[in-house]
């Protein structure tokens, strides 16, 4: 059987590396007699690359080319990356991507094209990097109702929310770091303002609750105004700041769904995944609470899950694997603000005792929180829980406290 690799960037050398160093496993495992690199599709030059000879650059030659059964998307984008997909699938062959942007966007299209030409579209690597996710919310927890998910989803703010966290650093040279090692994606406004963990909680919200949900549903939030501030004040709660997409089932017809930092208590399993590490939390009604952890970012752990979908594809050659979901609809995410939360809150006071009359009569008792070489104008507080639209409301009508980061607490 012969396969293609179309984007030869970090995660498409990946693949072709963990494709050559572990073939004969590989070959093995799909229940085939031989599983081979045809193309490798890039406009970019190669020179030297061990590869070289099977670099192209027309993708016709990939879908006309009737030996190809199964073909790795991993040029990211939405375009051409869509065109490329939708051809493939009707010429009947299967794809495997780790292309978050383009599951978000057209996943249910692409499950419908595939099922209607009977081939495979599968895409473990888009969430999570490395850690299997996909397969087991679809195989392994199938028995469960699933009311609820959260995950750290993207490598990259955590890897640099722990810097800031563990090492005092700050935002730009963790940022630095984070790129230097690969994690970041090409424009690292989708990582830092949470565009990235939007499109993979799209994905697991679709898969989990049933129906499509595209990323101008969620509500999204980065990290870009966190400060070292409010990581010692979480910290002094004992507590971390952690980037969040959490999805939750309220009704077979309405879910919410969104991204945001959160406060996150050091008792969670979330609070302790550090760096590149991506951990996601599912909450069925079978299992209870069941977390998936590893390397959510990176060439080698995204190949990993990208490779495992090729054998499954070479696997299932004959019968489609079932994976997928109904179309989306307008309504069906709604607003989270409408449920209860706590806040965590941090704001300039002129006057420090009257503010804190002023927030007990209008909040109720608060958590005053406190850190070392605070200015005196600064007050930081954790609210109780209550509906969080109500909150902010009562927050954004106080007299003697001007809010400047106000932050969810997870409960979780
Ligand atoms: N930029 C992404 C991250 C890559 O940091 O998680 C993996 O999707």
């Amino acid at each position: 059987m012969y396969i293609a690799v179309m984007g030869y960037g970090t995660v498409g050398s990946g693949v072709v590396e963990v494709l050559d160093k572990n073939h004969e496993s590989i070959v093995k495992r799909s229940m085939q007699t031989e599983l081979e690199l045809k193309y490798i599709l890039d406009l970019r030059d190669f020179p030297g690359d061990p590869h070289e000879a099977q670099m192209i650059k027309d993708f016709n030659i990939i879908l006309n080319d009737d030996d190809i059964k199964i073909v790795v998307e991993t040029m990211g984008g939405l375009h051409p990356a869509y065109e490329f997909v939708s051809s493939l699938l009707k010429a009947g062959k299967s794809v495997v991507t780790s292309n978050k942007e383009l599951v978000a966007a057209k996943g249910y299209d692409l499950l419908s094209i595939a099922k209607e030409n009977n081939v495979n579209f599968l895409f473990e690597a888009s969430v999570g990097g490395g850690v299997p996710i996909i397969r087991p919310i679809t195989q392994c927890l199938a028995a469960n109702e699933i009311n609820e998910i959260a995950g750290i989803l993207n490598g990259t703010t955590n890897f640099i929310l722990t810097m800031m966290i563990e090492e005092n650093m700050s935002f730009e040279d963790a940022l630095k770091l984070a790129q230097d090692n690969g994690y970041a994606e090409k424009d690292p406004t989708a990582d830092v303002e949470g565009f990235d963990a939007c499109r993979k909680i799209c994905i697991l919200a679709s898969l989990c609750f049933g129906k499509h949900v595209y990323p101008e549903q969620v509500e999204t939030q980065g990290i870009t105004k966190i400060t070292l501030a409010d990581v010692e004040y979480a910290s002094s709660y004992s507590a971390v700041i952690k980037l969040l997409g959490i999805s939750q089932r309220i009704s077979d017809d309405k879910i919410t769904a969104f991204v945001c930092p959160c406060v996150v208590k050091n008792f969670s399993q979330l609070a302790n995944v550090s760096d590149v590490f991506n951990a996601i939390l599912v909450r069925g009604n079978a299992i209870g609470d069941v977390v998936f952890y590893g390397k959510g970012a990176g060439k080698l752990p995204t190949a990993s899950a990208v490779v495992a979908d090729v054998i499954d594809c070479a696997k299932h050659t004959a019968r489609r694997k079932f994976i997928g979901w109904g179309e989306g609809d307008k309504d069906y995410v709604a607003d989270h603000r409408q449920l209860n939360c706590a806040l965590y809150v941090r704001a300039t006071v002129a006057d420090r005792d009257a503010a804190l009359s002023e927030i007990k009569e209008s909040l109720g008792e608060v958590t005053v929180l406190t850190r070392n070489g605070a200015p005196e104008d600064e007050i930081a507080f954790v609210t109780g829980e209550q509906k969080e639209s109500l909150l902010r409301e009562k927050l954004g009508s106080l007299k003697n406290v001007k809010p400047c980061s106000v932050i969810r607490v997870a409960d979780f």
